[in-house]
């Protein structure tokens, strides 16, 4: 049997970090991805065989409920490596120590609300009762020592944290990341702009099996003291019934498009088409075997959805999570 890790690394990106930035930047460039070999079923997910320029910035067929799952691509896309533009993607968060350390990702739901990972606030074993004060979300970040250009960076309180209380039943080997979902609650609003925005949700689990979508995280970087912008990566949905056969988790392939990416807590997203805006379907959970293993774990965010909801309704002061509108 292998071994869990629960933070997750970008430890290898090269194979991702090309294939997904030539995707992006020669969006009719077939070659790319018959390369990777993908049959057709693969292809639905438009991230992979479109121009993505477009997504989350023009509006789709549908609307959203409040504005949510914004891009930001107008200038200098073309950055080395899997690393994105500064602030591209609005709604991440870098969840950091009191000592100024990045420790997990994390997605803006409203501007008192930050989803992230119960295993990033609580231990898992352990099951730690989450302290508010102990995490700091920084919003409109882009490198992990440095403020952003344009003055977006805040940094955030908590006062309360919400996790399931499946989360404190007790651990097995096999139930310890059972529920690893969190939502932190902030003393003030976020404010909102071009470079600071939420991301939607959806209720509904969309039809990408075996589609690729997208992570992205900033990585647990001790081995380098440099700082460096959030990364992106695309990965493959699996089916249930080939990974760990449980609805509260969604699997992802290993590979190709990079062993290792991402932190937890943060989003997987993917674009829908109706809306045209990034929605996060998932939050990063776990890897087998330090990033060997077959398959990365995401918390299936659909199965949370009124969990979510719930919480956030009961604190929100008059804010609600974004949706595609009916
Ligand atoms: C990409 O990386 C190479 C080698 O590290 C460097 O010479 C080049 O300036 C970088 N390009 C951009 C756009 O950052
Ligand atoms: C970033 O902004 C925060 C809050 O405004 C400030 O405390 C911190 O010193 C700034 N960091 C850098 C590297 O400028
Ligand atoms: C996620 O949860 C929803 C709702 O419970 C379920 O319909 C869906 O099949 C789940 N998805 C996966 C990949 O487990």
């Amino acid at each position: 049997m292998c071994a869990y890790t629960v933070l997750v690394l970008f430890c290898i990106v090269n194979v991702g970090n090309k294939w997904t930035r030539s995707l992006e930047t020669q969006p009719n460039s077939g070659s790319q991805i018959e390369e990777t070999a993908l049959p057709n079923t693969e292809r639905r997910v438009r991230e992979v065989d479109e121009d993505s320029s477009e997504f989350g910035v023009v509006d789709g067929r549908k609307k959203t409920t409040c504005p949510c799952g914004m891009a930001n691509k107008d200038a200098g896309r073309i950055i080395n490596g899997t690393e994105t533009q500064e602030s591209e993607y609005p709604f991440m968060v870098s969840i950091r120590k009191p000592n100024g350390r990045h420790n997990c990702g994390g997605s803006i739901l409203t501007p008192y609300h930050i989803l992230t990972a119960a295993h990033c606030v609580s231990d898992e074993w352990k099951k730690t009762t989450p302290i508010p004060q102990n995490e700091i979300p920084v919003v409109g970040v882009h490198e992990t020592n440095k403020n952003g250009t344009y003055g977006q960076t805040q940094f955030m309180k908590v006062v309360q944290i919400f996790v399931p209380k499946e989360w404190y039943s007790r651990p097995t080997r096999h139930t310890h990341l059972a529920g690893d979902i969190a939502i932190l609650l902030l003393d003030r609003q976020i404010r909102f702009s071009k470079w600071v925005s939420p991301i939607c949700l959806t209720p509904d689990f969309p039809s990408i099996t075996n589609g690729f979508i997208k992570a992205m995280g900033w990585g647990q970087t001790e081995q380098t003291t440099s700082s460096h912008g959030l990364r992106e990566a695309l990965v493959q949905v699996l089916d249930q019934s080939s990974c760990n056969n449980d609805p509260k988790e969604v699997c992802f392939k290993n590979g190709p498009t990079g062993t290792c990416f991402g932190d937890s807590g943060g989003p997987y997203v993917y674009v829908d088409p109706e809306t045209n805006r990034y929605t996060q379907v998932s939050i990063v959970s776990y890897v087998y075997d330090k990033c060997k293993g077959k398959h990365f774990v995401g918390t299936n965010l659909t199965y949370w959805y009124d969990w979510v909801q719930n919480v956030v309704q009961s604190t929100s002061k008059g804010f609600q999570i974004c949706r595609k509108a009916d």
